[in-house]
């Protein structure tokens, strides 16, 4: 297993550190419920709680998506870390010495050290760009272009914003000269290989260099724009191993304290809105760079914040953008709103011309619901001053409201059409409830996720029974869960079912499960579930345990108990012969061989009678 180098000590004493409770705490609001805490999991979009966390044994598990572990499992998910990265940042955390080969001194394995050695020339290289910016003569004309665009310096240093010369081969010189392997600063979008393979070349050259940082504010890539007019105006890295577009947003790093503390982002277009609008006041704000947002991206925001401000470009672009974006942001369970800028204008320009207060005071404090913004935006689509226009306005706009969930809501922005147009508020009910119908026919199935209005947050407690019902398990499967259950917490009974039926579990999973557990019982460990739960290194596993483990298990438990779970589990293979005899005994009767049904029937009834 692939965490060979973390002594099983560092993970005990991590486990022992961080309890449950608190460790999700921290990102979940939790509430009591009997023996279990519960509230609205992290890793999907739900409305009525359906994770729990279990202190008694110090696991996770959530109905809704089937997301489990124990403590170091949910930072691996909550914090996108590898495993060794989650007990590294929890051993750090608890003081926990961390003397392992770890994931930084690029000795542990391949991947890590190659994405170490990155990683360290990414950093590097944002610092020689940075310092060519500001201190030499080759930086003074990119140094003049940011301060006519009115960047501060301030903004400069704290962005690292940097200059990349004209040279070919700055770059290339300045790590070959560290020994940084040239193939891998290839690999990793730094440098591109000649054509004639005779040596490397710089990615980016006559550019303004923005560093980009990943969460923990490790610089993964670049994005260089040029001075002046011309294409491409911005070039970025490559995705990489370190750099993924769809999951990476510019500034995240930075925003992330503001926007956890508000949970609230703000979303812009563009580096240089975000730099710009930093200065001019708003610490959360970020942007998808070179991709339209996704819904790995919103998945993130989700995570740290409840409301997102859409602050798009003015143009046409830039509002088709916004429109978008907004299913996809309030798909992942975040409310959203538009920050509107004048036509044409981005919030760069919109700042530079108006300046912070205004930016702060018109734009961003004053933003549209999302539903207003499709109405404004379907507006300019018609020709208003013609009838026809009109008619196929207000179609489009019931349209768009007919699909909102709150009926004050709705009834809302219909009194709003009716005064607007002098329409009847009662015919576009009328229509909207028409509009309705044709929805729901549309969608035969609701999932638990949309069928409350209230927009969110709220603990609803007549819709908890109503979150994912689990499923009705075969009476044999049912029985290898319950005997896993306890299996995981004594090592005598473990041991029982261990001589009377091995591995001979018909679920894969439990089979899997079961053998690692006498693997573990055997290597001298007491039980343990979140420990057990962190020698397997398999999701599926990991979540399986959990889930067996989440299971209401008040029943006494004896040998009595033990015995009847293992001849449900050990008559199977019997069953599935009668089965088969069945069926062919039905085939025979079918094809009029009696005598064959007969004998079959015997038979079947024999085997019955040895259960
Ligand atoms: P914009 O064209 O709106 O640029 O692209 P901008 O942010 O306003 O930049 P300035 O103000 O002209 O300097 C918005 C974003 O789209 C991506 C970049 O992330 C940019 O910030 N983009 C744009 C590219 O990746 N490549 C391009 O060639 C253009
Ligand atoms: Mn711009």
């Amino acid at each position: 297993m692939a965490y060979g180098k973390i002594p099983d000590s560092v993970i005990e004493a991590v486990l022992k550190h961080h309890d449950i409770v608190e460790t999700v705490g921290k990102y979940v609001h939790l509430s009591k419920n009997g023996k279990y805490m519960k509230g609205l999991c992290p890793f999907h979009s739900e409305k009525t709680p359906s994770f729990t966390v279990t202190p008694e044994k110090g696991i996770f598990y959530c109905y809704g998506c089937g997301k489990g572990g124990n403590a170091i499992k949910f930072i691996e998910e909550i914090e996108e870390y590898s495993f060794p990265e989650a007990v590294r940042a929890m051993a750090e955390e608890a003081g926990i010495p961390i003397t392992w080969s770890g994931s930084t001194d690029g000795q542990s394995n391949e991947g890590n050290g190659e994405r170490d050695k990155l990683v360290q020339a990414h950093e590097l290289a944002a610092k020689l760009y940075h310092y060519l910016l500001m201190n030499t003569t080759h930086g003074q004309p990119a140094l003049q272009y940011l301060r006519g665009r009115g960047v501060t310096d301030k903004q400069i240093d704290q962005f690292l914003i940097g200059y990349a010369p004209p040279e070919w081969d700055t770059l290339a010189r300045f790590l070959e000269k560290r020994e940084f392997d040239s193939a891998l600063m290839e690999k990793g979008g730094l440098l591109i290989g000649k054509q004639d393979k005779s040596g490397y070349i710089d990615r980016f050259r006559d550019r303004v260099m923005f560093p980009i940082w990943n969460r923990d504010g490790k610089v993964i890539a670049l994005a260089g724009r040029m001075l002046g007019e011309g294409q491409p105006k911005y070039l970025n890295s490559p995705e990489t191993m370190l750099f993924n577009k769809s999951r990476n947003l510019y500034n995240f790093h930075h925003a992330r304290v503001a926007l956890r503390k508000s949970r609230r982002v703000v979303l812009f277009e563009g580096y240089m809105d975000v730099v710009k609008a930093w200065s001019a006041g708003v610490h959360n704000g970020v942007a998808s760079m070179g991709t339209s947002l996704t819904e790995e991206h919103a998945a993130v925001l989700q995570r740290n914040a409840d409301e997102a401000i859409l602050c798009y470009d003015g143009d046409n672009a830039g509002q088709a953008a916004a429109l978008k974006t907004i299913p996809i942001l309030e798909k992942a369970g975040l409310r959203v709103q538009v920050a509107m800028l004048p036509k044409g204008m981005d919030p760069d320009e919109f700042i530079e011309q108006n300046g912070a207060h205004a930016f702060i005071r018109e734009i961003i404090e004053h933003p549209v619901s999302a539903t207003k913004f499709k109405l404004l935006y379907a507006k300019k689509n018609h020709i208003l001053l013609e009838e026809e226009g009109q008619k196929n306005y207000l179609l489009e706009a019931v349209r768009i409201i007919a699909v909102l969930d709150s009926p004050t809501e709705r009834e809302f922005y219909l009194k709003e059409l009716s005064r607007e147009f002098d329409m009847s508020l009662d015919s576009l009910k009328q229509d909207c409830f028409n509009e309705r119908q044709q929805l729901q026919k549309m969608k035969p199935q609701r999932d638990n996720n949309d069928n409350s209005w209230n927009n969110g947050r709220n603990e609803n407690r007549e819709n908890r029974r109503s979150s994912s019902a689990p499923p009705v398990l075969p009476a044999y499967q049912v029985a290898e869960r319950k005997l896993l259950a306890q299996m995981l917490q004594s090592a005598d009974i473990a041991n029982t079912v261990h001589q009377k039926l091995g591995e001979a579990f018909h679920v894969e999973d439990h089979a899997a499960l079961a053998a690692y557990l006498y693997a573990y019982y055997a290597q001298g460990h007491d039980p343990d579930v979140s420990r057990f739960i962190a020698s397997l290194q398999d999701d599926r596993l990991e979540r399986a345990a959990a889930s067996i483990l989440m299971m209401d298990d008040d029943m006494p438990f004896d040998e009595q108990l033990l015995d009847d779970y293992v001849n449900e589990i050990s008559k199977v293979p019997k069953l599935r012969e009668i089965e088969q005899i069945k069926e062919a005994m039905i085939k025979a009767e079918r094809s009029g061989d009696n005598l064959k049904a007969a004998q079959l029937g015997i038979e079947m009834y024999k085997l019955q009678a040895r259960l």
